[in-house]
């Protein structure tokens, strides 16, 4: 049932180009985005005055990727919360508030208490989930199918791509929708997401040096990812990874926060993960790096073809194709994966099951 694969996580990461392709199908082409079904319409967006995305775990992360790009492409700002605050803290919601809820099972408890809530109250809920008839899909007003197909391994992988390429096509749509968004941009970023499974492909050839790299390093007590923009919840969902299948302790930051603090923590040879995809921040993440090297950090540095020559800052470099700078956190996630699997394996965990963690989290 595993295909031949060591582990369920690894056939689920080797399944991604797939389930993106997928997800992407009948949806995303040159001239835009369209959902099939969808009830939100133009008329219905004219009454939405706040967005909220809610979500549990890597689904928030996906979250995350969703606020920033709503803001980007739709010029809408949005509020993400954990499922788990939202719904124990009288949030603001009503009949103007579009709630957008994210989940891998659709049957995760918070966020199924948060759709209730938010429904009393009147607003529209949109679930983005992988499960058809699942609890939240049927609860919800409307739904959007991740389509990645059945994910059995505890660590989320394939369900978590998806997810972020709904999330960008949702943000396209909606900027469409609400005349933010020039005709062009649409078409450019479904464009861009089209690319994403040909990525996914050149980021699972790459698989070796991450596992030399992970074999060389896997006796590490923690580690540290830092980014700037998208790549801080490319990111945060690496360093959640790491910490549910490997138990190293792990910590993502805003880079440009790492001396507000936490850069007290990086000694000589704390291995740091400098995310640096954007090049709009991409001087800014070398100064960053430069500032955790001067304290002994050994940094793995993730960059764009074109900028190579980093590797004369850093201790190793893993260079991922050109892409556009707005698609990256597709691609870019699988090496972050990748790496926490193989460090995980090196030290013996048991992948698929991991400590006290269960697949669907069905009770508070
Ligand atoms: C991480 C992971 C969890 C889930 C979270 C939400 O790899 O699997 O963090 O993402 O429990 O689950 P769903 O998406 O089913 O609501």
């Amino acid at each position: 049932e595993k295909g031949g694969y060591d582990h369920f996580m690894l056939k689920e990461m080797v399944e991604q180009p797939k389930a993106m392709m997928e997800t992407l199908m009948g949806r995303c082409c040159e001239s835009g985005v369209t959902f099939a079904g969808l009830k939100l319409n133009t008329e219905m967006m004219k009454n939405i005055n706040r967005i909220q995305i809610v979500a549990c775990g890597t689904a928030y992360h996906a979250g995350m990727v969703g606020k920033y790009y709503f803001e980007k492409f739709a010029r809408i700002s949005v509020e993400t919360e954990a499922a788990s605050e939202y719904r124990y803290k009288d949030p603001i919601v009503d009949k103007n508030t579009l709630l957008i809820v994210i989940s891998q099972s659709g049957e995760t408890a918070d966020t199924l208490a948060a759709i209730r809530l938010a429904k009393e109250r009147g607003a529209w809920v949109l679930a983005v989930t992988n499960v058809v008839g699942s609890s939240i899909a049927r609860e919800a007003d409307d739904v959007i199918y991740t389509n990645a197909g059945p994910e059995i391994a505890v660590a989320s992988t394939k369900a978590y791509v998806t997810q972020v390429g709904c999330m960008m096509m949702l943000a396209s749509f909606l900027g469409e929708l609400n005349g933010k968004m020039e005709k062009a941009e649409g078409s450019r970023i479904c464009h861009g997401l089209m690319m994403t499974p040909g990525l996914i492909e050149k980021a699972l050839e790459t698989q070796a040096v991450i596992k030399a790299f992970a074999d060389k390093n896997h006796k590490i007590y923690d580690l540290f990812y830092m980014g700037r923009g998208v790549d801080l919840y490319t990111s945060m969902e690496g360093s959640l990874k790491l910490k549910e299948i490997s138990y190293i302790h792990s910590e993502a930051y805003a880079a440009g926060e790492l001396k507000h603090g936490p850069i007290a923590l990086i000694e000589d040879g704390t291995i740091v993960v400098a995310v640096c995809t954007q090049e709009n921040v991409f001087e800014k993440m070398l100064s960053n790096i430069k500032e955790v090297k001067a304290r002994g950090a050994h940094v793995l540095a993730i960059v764009q073809e074109g900028h190579q020559d980093i590797a004369t800052e850093v201790d190793e470099v893993w260079v991922i194709p050109e892409m556009d700078d707005d698609i990256t956190a597709i691609p870019t996630i699988v090496y972050l994966q990748l790496l926490a699997y193989y460090l995980a394996v090196a030290r013996g965990c048991d992948v698929d099951k991991p400590k006290n963690l269960a697949k669907s989290v069905t009770v508070e």
